[in-house]
């Protein structure tokens, strides 16, 4: 037996041990802001429909109650205009999804799985569960002609880089995946969150024409409703890959429990704490974006998402041990791609008292 986890990347994480104990010992506390974890109450109306289904002993639909998928067609319709009849399929969060994807899509040993040149980490992880090879490409022209490719990965508005791709991007990746009978598969669980641009859907129909062949949006209710600690999440569009899911996922157990199910209608048919979010956050960018740029930072891209993607033109590690000599925690950039090494990620994942004294912090002079 070889162990599968030697094909995955080390777990960076324990790399920032040493700037998380130095920022730690700051005497008015830490500010962490390496981690996109929400941090406000999850919304009222949503525990309350949380509580209501505690009382759940039979097993759950895998594919979702019929009150869960009516709302997640209605909300693809709404927020991401799309029209006809997707696929949907909830799953629980988006990161189980991200990970075994290409695997229950049969992606092989030899196939070739596009990810963006930096990204969240977990899409190089699921093709290397399938056995996959990985290209880190943004441009198509770069992957060429290669037959091997199966799927390819993007992600708008992206984690880390906060940039958003326009939908005419998104339309020639379609078309250059359709013609190739190639997945195309949209991780767009930073939608709502679009702050100088609207983030557009893959499944928009300006960009499928209305035909969701080949394409899949992944979505997630964890920072748009807070809803992190429930796992809530789902896939919708092409209706035959969502079935293959479905079915696949209906023999391992990959089962939304009913509680969170009903919590997930709840978050969907209300856009007022939505909105109410979106205001938190975007205090929390003016605050942070304001004193980073005052501290001498430049930021890169950061239209839309829950971060800033910041350079001091330095390698990253050096900008991450300044910061933590301040108290405050940042995400390297190496952790998304070796094309990210002079970059960190700050998150606006943070309360508002913590992100006041990260902006105190900064506007001590940089001399360091
Ligand atoms: C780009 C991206 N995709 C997916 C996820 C997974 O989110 P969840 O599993 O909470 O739905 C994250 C989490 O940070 C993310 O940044």
């Amino acid at each position: 037996m070889s162990a599968l986890s030697s094909a995955l990347p080390d777990f960076p994480w324990d790399l920032l041990e040493p700037a998380k104990t130095l920022a730690a010992a700051h005497p008015d506390g830490i500010v962490d802001l390496s981690v996109g974890t929400p941090v406000d109450p999850v919304p009222p109306a949503v525990q309350e429909a949380l509580s209501a289904t505690s009382d759940s002993p039979g097993y759950p639909l895998t594919a979702g109650t019929p009150a869960l998928r009516a709302a997640i067609a209605g909300w693809l319709a709404r927020a991401c205009g799309t029209t006809g009849e997707p696929g949907v399929l909830p799953t629980i969060g988006s990161k189980e999804l991200v990970a075994w994807l290409p695997t229950l899509l049969g992606v092989r040993p030899g196939d070739v799985v596009v990810i963006p040149s930096v990204c969240y980490p977990t899409y190089e992880v699921g093709a290397r569960l399938a056995g996959a090879e990985v290209i880190r490409s943004d441009s198509l022209t770069a992957v060429g002609p290669d037959r091997r490719v199966k799927l390819i990965w993007i992600n708008s508005p992206s984690n880390p880089t906060g940039r958003v791709l326009p939908a005419a991007h998104l339309r020639k990746v379609v078309d250059w995946a359709r013609e190739r009978g190639v997945t195309v598969v949209s991780d767009e669980c930073y939608l709502s969150l679009g702050w100088e641009t609207t983030p557009v859907s893959v499944l928009a129909d300006e960009v499928t024409g209305g035909d969701h062949t080949g394409v899949l949006a992944v979505h997630s209710l964890s920072k748009r409703s807070n809803l992190a600690g429930y796992r809530a999440g789902f896939v919708g569009g092409d209706p035959a890959l969502v079935a293959e899911l479905l079915a696949v996922r209906k023999h391992a157990g990959m089962i939304v429990p009913a509680p969170v199910q009903a919590a997930m209608i709840a978050a969907l048919t209300d856009e007022t704490h939505v909105a109410d979010q979106r205001a938190r956050y975007a205090a929390r960018r003016d605050t942070l974006r304001t004193a980073l740029t005052k501290a001498g930072f430049e930021i890169s891209h950061s239209e839309a998402g829950l971060y800033l993607w910041a350079t001091r033109d330095e390698d990253c590690w050096a900008t991450v041990d300044r910061l933590a000599r301040r108290g405050i925690l940042a995400a390297p950039g190496a952790f998304y791609g070796p094309a990210a090494a002079r970059h960190v990620r700050i998150a606006m994942t943070a309360t508002d008292e913590r992100v006041a004294a990260a902006a105190d912090r900064l506007a001590e002079p940089f001399t360091d």
